[in-house]
């Protein structure tokens, strides 16, 4: 964890892809972070919803990920990059309960298509963009000041 003299705390985490095993890891640490430095606890939940949908969704659909938590007074702000298959259709994507998920992740629980929207619905700025083949980029802002909360 870096917290530079901008009152900027910034951190990144790998999320592999099909380790299920380690599968919310990354969003554990997350919350314990923002538990030690005092975070307001409804942020907690809402960023706690999405960083562990958005983690999931590369473990799931990717081969390799990474997690960027940054936090300034304004903005919570995670960033996650994927090298993996990308997504075509990013409006069906975005529809509850579209789900390309294996029988296999069904049975552990996943696949109610319900992810993308939720991680939406908890973010202030939520931003999907993906190049087919390549890999796929989400932005989810969460604002901490007064001003924009939800
Ligand atoms: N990082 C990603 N790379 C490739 N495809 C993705 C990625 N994230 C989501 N998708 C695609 O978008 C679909 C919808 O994702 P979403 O998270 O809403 O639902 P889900 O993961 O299928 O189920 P749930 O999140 O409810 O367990 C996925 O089934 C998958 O096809
Ligand atoms: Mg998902």
């Amino acid at each position: 964890m870096t917290m530079s003299d901008k009152n900027e705390l910034s951190q990144r985490f790998e999320i592999k892809g099909g380790d299920f095993s380690k599968a919310g890891k990354t969003s554990t640490i997350i919350k314990e972070i923002l538990q030690e430095i005092g975070i307001d606890s409804s942020i907690i939940v809402r960023t706690s919803i999405a960083s562990y949908e958005a983690e999931m969704n590369v473990v799931m659909y990717a081969q390799r990920g990474v997690l960027t938590l940054n936090i300034t007074p304004q903005k919570l702000y995670l960033k996650l990059e994927d090298e993996g298959p990308g997504i075509v259709n990013i409006d069906l994507a975005m529809q509850e309960g579209f789900s390309t998920a294996t029988d296999e992740m069904r049975e552990m629980g996943f696949g109610a298509g319900m992810g993308l929207p939720n991680i939406k619905k908890n973010a202030d700025k939520f931003k999907l963009s993906s190049t087919p083949g390549q890999g796929t980029t989400l932005d989810i802002i969460i604002c901490l000041d007064k001003t924009g909360k939800k």
